[in-house]
């Protein structure tokens, strides 16, 4: 299959439209042999009427092969929608082709740059992919995207309920995620799907001194490519390739070289948010374990005040391990800041041993839960990392770089576009966070993510009760579980081939 994926084309006035890019787009689905076209929304520059006749003039009528349309933000202004569906058709819907199936879906929001898929849609979206999981490729398009994009600012406020739909694709083995957006293109793999944004295909609007481009997909039974073009010539191309129906059982893990116990929001206090059963069961269980380092990921007290860092100084010295901790928002708020420093020690920690290197950063801000890491800071961690000599190298923060279930896209980091990018390109191994506590992990590309569900508060997330993650690193594999804090029962959230066994 060979999918031709162009976006944002925001056909409208000369100001923020190129027809000249546009009339390339055509000329090359004409003769590149594509069984498909996708176009993943913003069509049009306004959602105005002579916009969409132009669309239709230009674009759509002049398409020799199928397409897949659907309706971005700047298509729904001024209500745009109502014109989407009397010249493109539904927004929303099902194409089954031979033995694929593309579920495409309008992740707009009226008069609003804001993405989100509601419970109808995502039902829809759920249904679909249970009836049709036995075709051979699963495609879906989304206009706003759910893995954070690099070089789009900031990475909040966009698709509210990321976390959902990441985790349907990933259950259902999505091969492929499309989506456009953010003007930029960029691909990941993420346990075996491929998420692909779009840069726009004739918008004037481009990021990062960029040319328009467009993506060339080929989808075969072993192989699925991505390749990104830029419409001012073709040199400038970007390849990537995966492999498909990856081999994910493993017979030897190796020698097992560091245990981490993973926790976060312990939210310590005499408050009856703090569950202090579930914090004492956790800690004899925590300790049994035998670990090599405790990450404690933020939300150590309930509030930043003396009478909670006092306590929280006393309990979490009964951990018989090593423990490092980087700050959440509440950490820091009120007197925090001077409080945690007195009590645990710098805001930024760090631990080696043998070939392991472990690094905080500090994501907290004053009186607010939203998380930043700033472009100074970023640099100064990468700089930091390139400098060290292990081969391990793991990186924990509070917020979010992957945007978590059954949360909204509040505890994302602001710069996780940036981040993410950066970390996955430095085959950073693994990265440990601790916001909207629920559990959940997953390898983009060759780095694992993983997110800590509360360790003893009652706000939690996770169906399985409180909990914490126990990381174990083995020679050939890493290996996250979640462990109940009340009952110490244990479930794997998932086992990934280590990023040093490719280079072998
Ligand atoms: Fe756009
Ligand atoms: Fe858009």
């Amino acid at each position: 299959m060979k999918i031709l994926h162009i976006s944002d084309t925001h056909i409208g006035g000369a100001r923020y439209f190129d027809k000249k890019a546009l009339e390339h787009v055509v000329k090359e689905s004409k003769k590149g042999s594509y069984d498909l076209l996708i176009h993943s929304g913003d069509v049009t520059q306004e959602g105005k009427k002579r916009h969409y006749e132009n669309a239709d003039k230009i674009l759509f009528s002049r398409l020799e092969i199928p397409y897949v349309v659907i309706p971005g933000n700047h298509d729904k202004r001024s209500g745009g929608i109502a014109l989407y569906k009397e010249h493109i058709g539904s927004p929303n819907g099902v194409l089954e082709l031979e033995d694929s199936v593309i579920v495409h879906v309008d992740s707009g929001v009226q008069d609003s740059d804001m993405g989100r898929v509601g419970m109808i849609k995502f039902d829809m979206m759920r249904n679909a992919l249970r009836k049709y999981h036995k075709k051979s490729i699963k495609v879906v398009v989304l206009h706003h995207h759910t893995i954070p994009v690099p070089m789009a600012g900031r990475e909040r406020n966009v698709l509210s309920n990321a976390g959902d739909l990441l985790d349907l694709f990933l259950k259902f083995d999505v091969d492929l995620v499309l989506s456009g957006h953010r003007h930029y293109p960029n691909v990941y793999h993420i346990d075996g799907t491929v998420f692909v944004n779009a840069g726009t295909a004739s918008g004037k609007k481009t990021r990062y001194g960029d040319a328009n481009s467009y993506n060339v997909i080929h989808v075969d039974e072993k192989r699925l490519s991505v390749e990104t073009r830029r419409i001012s010539g073709e040199k400038d191309v970007d390849k990537k390739e995966y492999p498909r129906h990856e081999q994910r059982i493993f017979f030897d893990f190796g020698k097992r070289v560091f245990r981490i116990i993973h926790v976060s929001n312990t939210f310590i206090s005499t408050s009856n948010i703090f569950k202090r059963r579930h914090f004492f069961n956790a800690q004899d269980i925590i300790n049994s374990l035998k670990g090599d380092l405790l990450i404690h990921c933020g939300g150590i007290v309930k509030d930043g005040i003396p009478k909670d860092y006092d306590l929280a100084q006393k309990y979490m010295k009964e951990f018989d391990l090593p423990v490092v901790y980087s700050p959440a928002g509440r950490d820091i708020n009120y007197l925090g800041y001077d409080l945690y420093e007195d009590h645990f020690g710098d805001i930024d920690q760090d631990f080696t041993a043998d070939d392991v290197y472990i690094k905080g950063i500090s994501s907290a801000q004053y009186d607010t839960p939203e998380g930043i890491i700033g472009e100074v800071q970023r640099e100064r961690l990468f700089y930091q990392l390139n400098q060290r000599d292990e081969s391990f190298k793991c990186i924990f923060l509070h917020h979010n770089v992957l945007p978590i279930p059954h949360a909204r896209e509040k505890g994302l980091l602001e710069d996780s576009g940036d981040f993410l990018r950066e970390a996955v390109d430095e085959q950073v191994e693994l990265i440990l966070t601790g916001t909207s506590s629920h559990p959940f992990a997953a390898q983009v590309g060759k780095t694992v993510v993983v997110n800590a569900n509360s360790l003893s508060s009652i706000y939690q997330r996770s169906l399985f009760g409180n909990s914490f993650n126990v990381i174990d690193v083995y020679e050939k594999v890493l290996v996250v579980s979640e462990i109940s804090s009340l009952w110490g029962t244990r479930r794997t959230l998932g086992i990934w081939e280590r990023n040093n066994q490719s280079e072998q």
